[in-house]
């Protein structure tokens, strides 16, 4: 009798496929000019960001893939740690972080790990080891963070309330979050990912007035959800509709830990 193949987790499913589109990742111009826009939206509604008061800000960032926004950041923070699920992610991180200059990677850190706790060893170890090649290591313990941004991530993410429960407690008093990734404006939003990518999807896309909910039950105050930008990119032809351009709008959801 044929033995049935494992089932796969979608965690598994997703780490699988991160693996494997690690190493070309950069290379997909979308993913580049969504990053890029998430950029402009984080400049706009956290502007510290754009001045010489995001130098205070230690960044954790869920999701950080291949780092294209933690580069983009670390220049403008005091230091920023990403965490991944997708350990081929954090080796193409690790890869261009190696080729910056000294001075450019003193910030910057990743750790390949499902963040489920605040105190969880290896955010801690990455931050302490940051503070320590910067000569800070008598700073406070456990390390806590002044923000924390995420992009494309929490559509992938099986529960988000847990999730942004975490991360309530992994902020300093007075810490913000600022997490961008499309919405589900309906049925329209499932050609987001192409047929061949929406197995370890969890939602097509991020529901403005769920997340609202999740951020306000997490404890969080100043909560806003709202369309930062849109995305244009290809969609493939399905359910009689041609191959065609179509605009994906992104949330930012925002709210801070007083
Ligand atoms: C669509 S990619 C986006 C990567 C990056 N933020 C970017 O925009 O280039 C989603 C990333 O989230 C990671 N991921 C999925 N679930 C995660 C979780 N629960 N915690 C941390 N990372 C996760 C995946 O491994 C993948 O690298």
């Amino acid at each position: 009798m044929a033995t049935a193949a494992p089932t796969l987790s979608s965690q598994e499913v997703n780490n699988a496929r991160f693996n494997a589109e690690a190493a070309e990742w950069d290379n997909n111009k979308k993913h580049v000019e969504s990053v890029q826009k998430c950029l402009e939206a984080l400049l706009r509604y956290v502007p510290e960001l754009a001045d010489e008061r995001g130098k205070n800000f230690d960044v954790l960032e869920i999701g950080c893939g291949t780092g294209l926004l933690s580069l983009l950041l670390a220049p403008r923070v005091h230091s920023l740690v990403g965490v991944d699920t997708a350990e081929g992610m954090i080796d193409a991180f690790n890869k261009k972080v190696a080729a910056l200059p000294s001075p450019d990677k003193a910030n910057l850190a990743a750790v390949n790990v499902l963040v489920q706790d605040a105190d969880d060893i290896h955010v801690q170890g990455a931050a302490a080891a940051l503070a320590t090649r910067r000569g800070e290591s008598g700073k406070d313990h456990p390390y806590r963070f002044d923000l924390i941004v995420s992009h494309l991530t929490l559509h992938h993410v099986p529960e988000m309330a847990p999730l942004i429960v975490t991360l309530f407690q992994c902020l300093k008093p007075g810490g913000r979050i600022a997490l961008t990734d499309y919405e589900d404006f309906g049925p329209e939003a499932v050609p987001f990912h192409p047929k061949s990518k929406r197995e370890g999807v969890q939602r097509h896309g991020i529901k403005k007035e769920e997340v609202e909910t999740i951020i306000l039950g997490a404890g969080f105050n100043e909560v806003r959800v709202e369309r930062a930008f849109v995305l244009r990119k290809e969609v493939e032809a399905e359910n009689g509709k041609p191959e065609r351009e179509m605009d994906f709008p992104f949330l930012i959801c925002l709210g801070r830990r007083s």
